[in-house]
């Protein structure tokens, strides 16, 4: 298997034009939450839209814009106050963010399409290794508003470190990125452009959680339009 890096929409509709399996690393913060839902026992249905994130078919809604929750949603998109919320197994969650679910939407056509962050990155990495051998995966860090993100570049060099530590092969872009991930502390992003951001809305908290590697073993996984919970061997 091989594992390349790139990055925003562009990155992912290349890649899915190329028949590549995606990863969708947004870790500040939607891949945090997607993978918090799915620790709930919740199924998470990303839309690009706040209209749609409106009007679908769901139990609970969850979105942002500018990291502020949306208005008349039911949560924002704070990987924290959701796992503290009241949010059932089986529940469907619509869920609808500033870049996270546009890379998504961007990534529609690709083989398979998983999230990705500092929380599952160990998950992930064992599913992505044994289930996409032979295949090709590429890892979107999804940046904000079109601009490079230095903390979902650290998550996705999280992840292709492990894909390397089980025999994958990585491009050049891919190991630079791993380089970066092994150079800086992850500690060194808490005074980023995205972390202050947070704590300027007093989303602190989540920037703790969302740095924290391997506090969440799931792999979301996109079926049918909706993220669920993906197994080792269910590929
Ligand atoms: C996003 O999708 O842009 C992020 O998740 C933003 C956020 O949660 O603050």
């Amino acid at each position: 298997m091989i594992a390349v890096y790139a990055g925003g929409v562009s990155g992912a509709r290349a890649a899915a034009r190329a028949g590549s399996t995606i990863v969708v690393v947004d870790a500040l913060r939607a891949s945090t939450t997607i993978a918090v839902l799915l620790s709930k026992g919740a199924r998470v249905v990303p839309v690009a839209s706040i209209e749609d994130g409106a009007s679908i078919a769901a139990d609970f809604r969850v979105g942002e814009r500018g990291s502020t929750k949306v208005e008349g949603f039911d949560f924002g998109n704070s990987p924290t106050e959701i796992l503290a919320a009241e949010i059932q197994p089986g529940s469907t969650v619509a869920l609808s963010t500033t870049n996270g679910t546009r890379i998504i939407e961007a990534a529609s056509r690709a083989a398979a399409i998983f999230t990705g962050a500092f929380v599952n990155a160990t998950a992930l990495a064992d599913v992505l290794a044994t289930d996409s051998a032979g295949g090709r995966v590429t890892v979107v860090g999804c940046g904000w508003e079109g601009h490079h993100a230095s903390e979902d570049e650290a998550a996705a060099g999280a992840i292709l470190y492990r894909l390397r530590s089980r025999g994958t092969k990585l491009d050049g872009r891919a190991g630079r990125a791993v380089e970066r991930y092994l150079s800086r502390p992850v500690k060194a992003l808490l005074n980023n452009s995205a972390a202050r951001r947070l704590k300027r809305l007093g989303y602190e908290r989540d920037l703790e959680f969302c740095l924290s590697e391997d506090t969440v073993p799931v792999v979301p996984c996109l079926v049918g339009g909706t993220f669920v919970g993906c197994v080792l061997g269910s590929g």
